[in-house]
């Protein structure tokens, strides 16, 4: 996800996109970069880093003048963040220049006809093929150009350009990506969402997929995809820019949750070819991952649950053991290694020192690495052998949420792809657990209909002083994140443990009153779930139990319950933990907690 911005007026149009950018940072800020139309052509200037690296380059180099300009706040996906990489991309005859929000899908076989036709890249970017296909089209007319260029665009887009020759002008176009354009006075705006313009105007017009828009200070002409010109009616933003930037919602941590069935499919789709996982980024041949006869996933935090919950997959459906070792740990631990091992890296921000240092330790005793990151370009990125990125978009709350379930989701796309690849499931039985991973944002996003539900029961719960999550099997990885996100969010004490374990010596903590929340989800040890239940009850705790939606008999026992979707036993984390993050955000929230940024918490922790 990027943020895109443009601006024509009277006004000088650098310190307007430089100012919008700042607004749109949280979408992306891995690069950045303006262009403006000035009397002498295009000007442009790019920076790797955030926007401040940006503002700082066109001060040195006096600025870039004239009073139509573009920028761009670049959250990478395909090419490492660099100048070159940087938005905006300019055409060779220094015509055009465009932003783009999206990913142009066929950009590959673009870039080969183009090249073949004499044009030279730039840059590793998706988007450089669209600013050469402008020029090429170009016979005079802006618009005729524009809609010749993204008729061969595959994928999704949103689109703004600026040519030399209409210093005036702006085009702009989308499809699937937003685009808004903001009505001022004398002066008109377009960006990625409202953020970067309701300190400008709050009157707005959100363009529709194929439409395109010519903006100039006086004027705004739309028209549809065949080039027709169409009437758009104007809307009035409600919000202010705070709560622009988190979409409407309250918190950045309930925007992320929200969002995560897009995030989700982000992660999912794109690796799914012919009805199967194929991890194109995986750089093993069948018979090196044959070779295997040890995975190590290694990771902090949520992260390291996130490797708990895979591994229960990897291991049921590829019979490698996995062992999931905290970072900080398997640095000191002269692991058991050798070339038969493979490392996974889990990793939102890919700058975890401790997981960085313990990927060093086994790279260097030649283990081949796989990093499943979200940031790209990322330290761990980088070093790996293979990188899967879980194509999240920028997280910002410091809880983690989509960042953990895109994990989940890539550690399923790996089980099934492994499994077949090393022949311990057919191809068919291969596309039938693919289907079932398909199906988990939609199974998300049922779990995140619970909300108003889950919001009663953290009113009910949120001042226990110390609480307890259960669960047996891979619901004891999923107690472990739900503990997880309770603590750092709403700072209560909870503890994670193992409903069997219980008995064995913490069960002397359960007293009148305590909070136990039960996970009982996986089918095959309900019973047993439901004694564990049973024998905290006894001892006066409150229960509040978690179930998938068939198992109504968890009625009988438990005091409250969360029934969340039922899913193949395989694949159920995603839709188990998100109303456990619903319910840790409810309670930080009645709590009166900074939920993004909790105290002592940072996002990624770069020290050790
Ligand atoms: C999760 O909510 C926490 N912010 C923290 O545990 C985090 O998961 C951990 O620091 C690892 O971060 P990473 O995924 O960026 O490596």
């Amino acid at each position: 996800m990027c943020g895109i911005i443009g601006f024509t007026g009277t006004a000088e149009a650098a310190p307007v996109v430089l100012e919008g950018l700042k607004k749109l940072e949280y979408r992306g800020y891995d690069s950045a970069g303006v262009a403006v139309v000035g009397k002498n052509g295009l000007g442009m200037v790019k920076a790797s880093g955030k926007i401040e690296n940006l503002c700082k380059k066109v001060e040195e180099c006096g600025g870039v003048s004239g009073t139509t300009g573009i920028g761009h706040t670049r959250w990478a996906t395909h090419g490492a963040p660099t100048d070159t990489n940087a938005h905006p991309h300019m055409s060779e005859d220094g015509r055009f220049a465009i932003v783009h929000n999206g990913i142009i899908e066929n950009f590959a076989e673009l870039r080969e006809e183009l090249i073949a036709k004499g044009c030279h890249f730039k840059s590793e970017t998706d988007t450089e093929v669209i600013v050469h296909l402008l020029s090429l089209y170009y016979k005079g007319d802006f618009k005729r150009a524009l809609m010749k260029t993204v008729a061969r665009l595959e994928g999704s887009y949103a689109i703004g350009a600026v040519c030399s020759e209409c210093p005036e002008s702006i085009f702009v176009t989308k499809i699937f990506n937003p685009m808004i354009i903001g009505v001022g006075a004398g002066e008109n705006f377009f960006a990625s969402d409202v953020t970067a313009l309701v300190s400008h105007t709050k009157n707005v017009i959100y363009l529709e997929d194929g439409e395109i828009a010519e903006l100039t200070p006086e004027e705004i002409k739309f028209f549809n995809a065949a080039g027709k010109p169409i009437e758009k009616k104007i809307s009035r933003v409600a919000w202010d820019t705070e709560a622009a930037e988190k979409g409407g919602y309250e918190h950045f941590m309930l925007k992320e949750i929200m969002e995560q069935p897009h995030a989700l499919k982000s992660a999912i789709e794109p690796r799914i070819k012919n009805k199967k996982s194929v991890l194109s980024e995986l750089n093993l041949s069948e018979e090196q991952l044959k070779g295997i006869n040890h995975i190590i996933i290694t990771a902090c935090g949520s992260a390291y649950y996130a490797g708990c919950a895979g591994k229960y997959t990897i291991e049921k459906l590829t019979r490698i053991p996995v062992t999931v070792e905290l970072a900080s740990e398997l640095r000191y631990s002269s692991p058991i290694v050798d070339e038969h091992t493979l490392l996974i890296v889990l990793s939102q921000s890919g700058e975890t020192l401790d997981t960085i240092c313990a990927m060093r330790e086994l790279k260097d005793r030649g283990v081949h690495t796989v990093a499943i990151v979200n940031v790209v370009g990322s330290t761990i990125a980088k070093l790996a052998d293979s990188v899967i990125y879980t194509y999240a978009g920028p997280e910002i709350a410091v809880a983690t949420t989509k960042g953990y379930t895109t994990q989940v989701a890539v550690l399923y796309l790996f089980a099934v792809y492994a499994a077949e690849k090393t022949g311990r499931i057919t191809s068919e039985e291969a596309e039938k657990l693919t289907a079932e991973i398909l199906s988990i944002p939609s199974d998300i996003q049922r779990a995140i209909d619970l909300n108003s539900h889950i919001a009663e029961l953290a009113e009910k719960y949120h001042d226990n002083s110390s609480l307890f999550f259960i669960g047996r099997n891979v619901d004891y990885a999923v107690a472990l994140e739900g503990s997880l996100k309770m603590k750092e969010i709403s700072y209560l004490h909870s503890e994670a443990y193992a409903a069997g374990e219980l008995k064995h010596g913490t069960i002397a903590l359960i007293s009148e009153g305590r909070l136990v929340i039960a996970i009982a989800c996986y089918e095959e040890l309900f019973d047993k779930m439901m004694s564990n239940i049973k024998e905290v009850k006894a001892r006066g705790a409150e229960v509040l139990g978690v179930a998938a939606e068939d198992m109504k008999k968890i009625f009988s026992e438990a005091d409250d319950v969360i029934l969340v979707p039922k899913t193949h036993p395989l694949f159920s984390v995603p839709s188990e933990i998100v109303p456990l993050q619903i319910l840790a955000y409810y309670v930080a929230k009645a709590n009166g907690c900074d939920i993004d940024k909790p105290r002592n918490l940072a996002k990624s922790v770069t020290v050790e």
